[in-house]
């Protein structure tokens, strides 16, 4: 089965969305791996979002990502990285289609919270640094 990081970003763990997360998250079958409730140093922060260190917001972004604990997963699955892109809906909420995570709870670009591997290059590069034990 295919592997994926989801992370509930601080914004979703400051505002009390973990449960309704993982609830939507375990609801469509995905399955949990590991899970650790943490705060990101500077450099863990930028060297998960490097593919963005170009962007004009990537110092807000790490700014953002690193502000409060953050709730690191793996989830496994059939299509796993699809799947949960799917249950997050697009990166701009306002766009997301309602019954989304963000599109159900969120407003601002930045303060998406979640993210979720892209790729199997990038799950696995994710998974990695977030938990270089798990096997
Ligand atoms: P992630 O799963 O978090 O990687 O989101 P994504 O793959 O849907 O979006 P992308 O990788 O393009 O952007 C990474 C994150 O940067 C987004 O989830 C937002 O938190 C943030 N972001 C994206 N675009 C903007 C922007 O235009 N302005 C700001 N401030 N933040 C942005
Ligand atoms: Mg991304």
């Amino acid at each position: 089965a295919e592997r994926s990081l989801v992370l509930v970003k601080p914004d979703g763990v400051a505002r009390g969305l973990v449960g309704q997360v993982v609830a939507r998250l375990e609801a469509k079958g995905l399955r949990l791996v590991a899970a650790e409730l943490r705060t990101l140093t500077v450099e863990v922060a930028e060297e998960h979002y490097g593919e963005h260190r170009e962007r004009p917001f990537f110092g807000s972004l790490v700014e953002f990502i690193t502000s409060g604990p953050l709730l690191a997963l793996v989830v496994e699955g059939p299509r796993a990285i699809e799947a949960f892109r799917a249950l997050a809906g697009a990166t701009d909420p306002v766009k997301a289609a309602p019954g989304t995570i963000r599109g159900d709870f969120a407003l601002e670009v930045q303060n998406n919270i979640v993210h979720g591997s892209d790729s199997p290059e990038s799950a696995a590069r994710e998974i990695a640094l977030f938990f270089p034990g798990l096997g």
